[in-house]
């Protein structure tokens, strides 16, 4: 049955690269005859087959190998030959390949991170599909309030909906853990905005939560200030105001000035009595802050965006102006 075997070695032992890659298809491709052979198997009397098989996959085996051997062989020869050359100069510099870069956004939320866990938070994720309980109810939003209209939240059929900011993950870890918490949650979140130049569907924030006993305002403002200050990496003018979220009491927006005006940038409070209960946490024990950062607005005003839409736009040619900062 191996009639042919000696003829195939030759084959192999004498071929080059493309008689090589021929044989390859005349061997063992679909109507090669290796192929053929172990085929021809099944046609033989059953008491023939057992043995016949055995011997053919054993003879394609031995085949193959010479085969690969062979190649490996040309190719050994043709490296050996390239540097060999006279004018082969192994000192010159190899092809620059593009390795990537990462996101503008990524190497914010990255250093964010840094920034945060060296303060010792740990970083926290949830799910971007919630629930309403998460969402809005165990925040302390009420029905009638306006993030839960239909033109702000994308809705899912099955009653739950893309989450619209990262505050839900304050009241999963606080169930899932105890006091003294200190966590950071990067992440994206969902809104059914107009697309413009300062709003999209689909951006980042970054919550933080920090809850332990005898929290307090001056903890919140001490730890902002830190942040605002490693992060946009200059100077800033920033201003501190009242503001209104039904999660925390009281609440504050600290914004940072640009060529353009205000930017609201971070939103903060002191976490509600009725949030920590949701949590599970007894407010008479504990209190605590958390900050809503809008992690994509940092990203713009660190490079100087002035339009969000680049950002998930896929245009190669704006992301490659963060090769440097992206390795
Ligand atoms: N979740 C709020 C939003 O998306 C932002 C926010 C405000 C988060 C105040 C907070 C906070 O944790 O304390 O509009």
């Amino acid at each position: 049955m191996d009639h042919r075997k000696d003829e195939w070695l030759a084959a192999i032992a004498a071929a080059d690269d493309s008689r090589l890659r021929e044989l390859d298809g005349e061997l063992f491709g679909k109507s090669g005859d290796l192929t053929a052979l172990v085929k021809g198997v099944a046609q033989l009397p059953k008491e023939e087959r057992r043995d016949a098989g055995r011997a053919a996959n054993q003879l394609k085996a031995e085949i193959q190998a010479a085969y690969d051997a062979r190649r490996q062989e040309l190719a050994d020869a043709a490296l050996a030959a390239e540097l060999a050359a006279p004018d082969f100069d192994p000192t010159e510099p190899g092809p620059k390949h593009s390795r990537g870069t990462l996101h503008p956004i990524t190497v914010v939320r990255d250093e964010l991170v840094d920034l945060f866990t060296s303060m010792g938070f740990t970083w926290q994720d949830g799910p971007e599909v919630e629930s309403d309980f998460f969402n809005f109810e165990a925040l302390n939003i009420p029905a009638d309030h306006p993030a839960r209209d239909s033109q702000d939240t994308f809705w899912l059929d099955d009653g739950n909906l893309l989450r619209t900011h990262t505050s839900p993950v304050q009241i999963r870890t606080m169930q899932r853990m105890k006091p003294p918490l200190k966590v950071i949650v990067p992440g994206r979140c969902f809104r059914q905005e107009t697309v413009d130049a300062t709003h999209e569907h689909t951006f980042y924030q970054m919550e933080g939560l920090v809850v332990d006993k005898g929290v307090s305002t001056a903890n919140l403002l001490h730890t902002m200030k830190t942040c605002l200050r490693e992060i946009l990496r200059r100077d800033l003018v920033v201003r501190c105001r009242p503001g209104f979220f039904p999660f925390v009491e009281p609440g504050f927006e600290l914004d940072v000035k640009t060529e353009r005006g205000w930017m609201e940038i971070l939103p903060c409070g002191m976490v509600h009595p009725r949030v920590l209960q949701a949590g599970g946490i007894d407010p008479e024990e504990y209190t605590g802050f958390a900050f809503g950062m809008g992690l994509t607005r940092v990203v713009m005003l660190r490079y100087g965006i002035d339009d969000i839409r680049t950002l998930s736009g896929g245009d190669l040619r704006f992301l490659r102006q963060f090769e440097e900062v992206g390795r």
